[in-house]
């Protein structure tokens, strides 16, 4: 009899001690609200995309449901935080890389408070590193790190991508200098449909959009 009570009580409290750690790794996720409220008051600097930007690309994911995608380029995440909410409601997964280790850490800790950090992995490397190394299709790219190098980064993502991906690059306005021959590519090309459009007025600029048709 005794050993059955010496039993319970320790039962107990291994349960009780167990539901306290649980409750304390289960890290309450932040509500549709507070993330709307994070992105909105979130202190953007002259990196960031704009937030009209922003949505354009969270609506791309959305609309074309897509589940796999990279972006080049993260700055302090403010494209990820809006692209990984679509991914989330996708059950998707995206990719940031940045060659910058302050901004890996910042976009990490943005992700880390919006509860994203599941869906969005951050990847510190010069892209033109990291890029042939990703392994797996791609449904969805965003481009926005070194603009001379847009080209070679859809060269080395062109492989990996899946019929009907989608594939943005932004600042194809005001760079479109320093991309020439990645504009070029697009432009009357059978295998993609391809438009460049301007979804914020704040940096005067616009962001080309295509399709991969084959
Ligand atoms: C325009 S910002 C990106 C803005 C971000 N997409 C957003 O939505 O807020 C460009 C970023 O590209 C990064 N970058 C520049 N060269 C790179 C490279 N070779 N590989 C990876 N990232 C690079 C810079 O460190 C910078 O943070």
């Amino acid at each position: 009899m005794k050993n059955r009570w010496i039993f319970a009580v320790v039962l107990t409290f291994l349960g009780f001690f167990g539901l306290q750690r649980g409750l304390a790794a289960e890290k309450p996720k932040m509500s549709e609200i507070d993330r709307e409220k994070y992105i909105r008051e979130f202190r953007r600097t002259g990196l960031n995309t704009t937030p009209g930007d922003a949505m354009m690309l969270r609506i791309l994911v959305e609309s074309a449901k897509c589940k796999r995608g990279v972006e080049v380029g993260s700055a302090t995440g403010y494209g990820a935080m809006n692209m990984g909410i679509a991914f989330e409601r996708n059950g998707g997964q995206l990719i940031t890389v940045d060659i910058d280790p302050e901004m890996v850490r910042k976009t990490r800790e943005n992700l880390a408070k919006m509860g994203l950090e599941k869906t969005v992995s951050v990847v510190e490397g010069d892209a033109l590193q990291v890029l042939p190394k990703l392994e797996g299709e791609f449904d969805f790219v965003f481009l926005d790190a070194l603009k001379r190098d847009y080209l070679k980064y859809f060269q080395m993502l062109s492989p990996k991508l899946k019929k009907g991906a989608v594939i943005v690059a932004d600042n194809v306005i005001q760079s479109a200098g320093e991309m020439r021959d990645f504009l070029a590519f697009f432009e009357n090309n059978p295998d993609y449909d391809s438009v460049t459009i301007r979804a914020s007025m704040e940096k005067n600029d616009g962001m080309l959009i295509a399709y991969k048709l084959k």
